[in-house]
């Protein structure tokens, strides 16, 4: 009774409740996905609820259990957990926000207004001095991904309001007792880890000026024991490629009636964000997602998500050709063009010249900046050698590393004030940052590169990035990650503005920076400078918790792999391309007929399969053998699958028992055969599977197949690929 009174009190501070709606609570729901606020003692609003969907008479029952009991030595009111987490309410973990004038914090607010339409809601927070007004917007969108980002002004006359950190911070069940994020290294990127959380804080923080190779990317909490296909689990990504941190944190008092609390936010370095009167600072969109159904389940909602983006690609992902390992710096245009014709004989239907193409680039210490063609290299400019892959049938894709300066440079030496660069600050491949926070550079680039993608017909850019920022800017430097970021964006969002058609793909040292701040307005990432097939298995496997494949740039490379020189089948490399947006990177000109063969196979393997590995939903398979992985993409409608049953080191076991096919509808009967186009992989066994050596395929229905099959036993470094098409039912 006391808290329904006190929710009614609430009522009044607050307007923007429409007729016949609970003023007491916002529910916005999509799917099975509910996320419910209401508003605690003080009228603050807060995550009553963030999980299963759910209809009035639960969030009654949750309103009026919404207050937890009154701890031993603590508060003498029951404690709330509010979307502004601060002091005022009692809460002693990581603030959701941190605000000062002159080093004296502003942390107590109140409710001033609430706006909510549909799946969207905006709460209005005023302090109570009204010099800051903060907008917390949450919505649902129809993949039922948790949008949030907050902004906060100064609504003051005369103040300047210091903002040292604007979090969201999400709060979860007791049920949540694990977690899973991700590090990394160069050609290592994605790699998981694991633990059990424990009262304190797992800070994960990137002062790269980029996520970094190393990022967090996807902070999954989720019940004991979740999985690829079970538990629950809530996943919290932020999309922003500055600095920035994720937080999972418990305090033996909880947070509110709830247990732990997941975070992300913008990393901002003091004095970074400091607010005139007027002015506001807007964090970047943190995505979150929860699901019932393990991390394929989150990652269904991410995928869906982004792919109702009107920016998503909507054409098919061209198979692709880039020249890096191919030929490096080396630039012969007769060679290159040599490449060209193989690469349109066997089905590329993209051309990307990489690094080496402009003024003074022969190697890695000299050019960059210098975006103009060179004339000794390619005499007659781009042009003519963009006219001939146009001619060949195929997309011209070029490179750049805008964001980036050698000091040995033409640019360098006439502005030696664009550089992020300060005292003894220290080269990173022989290279410094530009700052994109000036306009001047900002305009520079952006004519350089509109008269470079014009002149040459240029259809794609490999935009790289090959440093991290922190190294380049001195303690005492006022030049900010944010500004710099803010500034690539909108370098990127002008081209794009310029060239409606023009794609663009995110690299940086491979994918150091994979986030949906950068991917929201480009088309590709570039997962890994790695091509090594083994290593990739894990890194697509991962990047796939949130970017689906077409999002995700994966090469065949030659037979021993540059960056780790262990030597693979070409099958195993080119299964492991086939699950992404798939291309080559490997000097082609110089195969064998044979190999050229295998290559023409694997590409029209890919294009015939690509309308399912590009649309449908991505599956992984919890239990199998260790060293072996089953991943797929199940066509939305059910009646088409791909799968692949790859093995990447040997097992302790020495048989393959059923392996179960997850996904699948389990009522339709399915045709599965396996598409050896790419080559047979070789065997640790003497025969196969009866199935398999019998007649080659078999028909299952969905629920057998989910109950197991026995798959070969493989030689590890590699895969076989199995498709499933949905076939009549007899009698049907
Ligand atoms: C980075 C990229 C590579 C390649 C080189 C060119 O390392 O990740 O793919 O483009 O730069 O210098």
């Amino acid at each position: 009774m006391m808290s329904s009174m006190k929710l009614h009190a609430v009522h009044k501070t607050h307007s923007g409740a429409h007729e016949g709606e609970d003023a007491r609570v916002v529910h916005l729901r999509a799917d099975d996905t509910s996320l419910v606020v209401s508003f605690d003692h003080l009228g603050l609003p807060g995550v009553l609820h963030w999980g299963a969907g759910v209809n009035d008479a639960d969030i009654e029952g949750l309103l009026t259990t919404s207050r937890p009991a009154v701890m031993n030595s603590s508060l003498d009111t029951p404690r709330a957990f509010s979307l502004l987490a601060t002091r005022q309410q009692g809460w002693s973990g990581t603030p959701s926000i941190v605000l000062g004038i002159d080093a004296r914090p502003i942390e107590t607010f109140r409710c001033h207004r609430v706006e909510h339409v549909a799946r969207s809601a905006v709460f209005v927070l005023r302090d109570h001095e009204d010099r800051v007004e903060v907008r917390s917007e949450l919505s649902m969108d129809t993949g039922a991904v948790l949008r949030a980002r907050t902004q906060v002004t100064n609504i003051s006359a005369t103040e300047v309001i210091d903002v040292s950190a604007v979090r969201l911070m999400l709060p979860l069940p007791h049920r949540a007792t694990e977690y899973l994020d991700f590090t990394g290294r160069w050609t290592g990127e994605r790699r998981p880890q694991r633990s059990l959380l424990h009262d304190g804080t797992w800070l994960r923080s990137s002062r790269r000026g980029r996520p970094g190779h190393d990022g967090s990317f996807v902070t999954i909490a989720g019940t004991p024991g979740f999985g690829f296909r079970t538990g629950e689990v809530w996943a919290s990504h932020l999309g922003w490629s500055g600095n920035q941190e994720s937080v999972l944190e418990r305090l033996p008092e909880g947070a509110g009636v709830h247990s732990s609390v997941l975070g992300s936010a913008e990393l901002l370095e003091p004095g970074e964000v400091r607010l005139e009167p007027g002015q506001s600072y807007s964090t970047p969109t943190s995505y979150c997602a929860w699901s019932p159904a393990g991390i394929d389940g989150a990652t269904e909602r991410f995928h869906s998500s982004l792919r109702a983006r009107p920016q998503h690609p909507g054409t098919v992902r061209p198979l692709v050709l880039n020249t890096w390992e191919a030929v490096y710096f080396d630039h012969d245009p007769v060679g290159l063009e040599s490449l060209a014709e193989t690469a349109a004989s066997i089905g590329v239907e993209r051309f990307v010249l990489d690094d080496g193409w402009f003024v003074g680039r022969k190697d890695d210490t000299a050019g960059l900046g210098d975006w103009f063609v060179d004339t000794e290299r390619w005499p007659d400019g781009l042009r003519p050698f963009s006219h001939r892959i146009h001619e060949l049938g195929m997309q011209f894709g070029l490179w750049f590393e805008p964001e980036m300066i050698n000091e040995d440079s033409d640019l360098a030496r006439s502005h030696p004030e664009w550089l992020l660069k300060e005292g003894d600050a220290m080269e990173w491949r022989h290279q410094f940052a530009l700052d994109f926070g000036r306009p001047d550079v900002r305009t520079y680039i952006i004519e350089r590169m509109d008269a470079i993608i014009g002149d040459a017909v240029v259809d794609f850019v490999k935009w790289d990035h090959n440093r991290d920022l922190h190294a380049s800017l001195s303690s005492d430097d006022r030049r900010s990650v944010r500004a710099h970021t803010l500034g690539v964006y909108s370098v990127i969002d002008e081209l794009k503005r310029r060239h409606p058609a023009l794609e663009i793909e995110t690299c940086a040292s491979g994918g150091a920076r994979a986030d949906l701040g950068i991917l929201s307005r480009t088309d590709r990432v570039w997962a890994s400078d790695s091509n090594d097939p083994i290593e990739r298995q894990g890194i697509q496997r991962w990047t796939q918790v949130l970017l689906p494949p077409e999002l995700i740039g994966s090469h065949v490379g030659p037979e021993i792999a540059h960056t780790t020189h262990r030597r693979a089948d070409f099958s195993f490399r080119a299964i492991t391309a086939l699950f992404g947006h798939a291309g080559i990177e490997w000097d082609i000109s110089q195969c064998s007929p044979d190999d050229l063969a295998d290559l023409a196979r694997w590409a029209s393997l890919y294009k015939e399969l690509r309308h399912v590995l590009h649309h449908g939903r991505t599956v992984r398979a919890d239990h199998v053998d260790d060293g072996a992985l089953l991943h797929g993409v199940v066509a939305h409608d059910g009646r088409e699958a791909v799968f692949a049953w790859v093995r990447v080191a040997t097992s302790s076991t020495a048989h393959t028992p059923r392996v179960g096919i997850p996904g699948l509808d389990p009522q339709a009967l399915y045709d599965v055969r396996v598409r050896s186009e790419v080559g047979v992989a070789r065997r640790h066994q003497v025969a196969d599977p009866t199935w398999l050596s019998d007649a080659g395929r078999i028909q299952l229905t969905g629920s057998a197949l989910s109950l197991g099959v026995p798959l070969p036993i493989l030689n590890p470094g590699q895969g076989i690929v199995l498709h499933l098409t949905a076939v009549p039912r007899s009698g049907a």
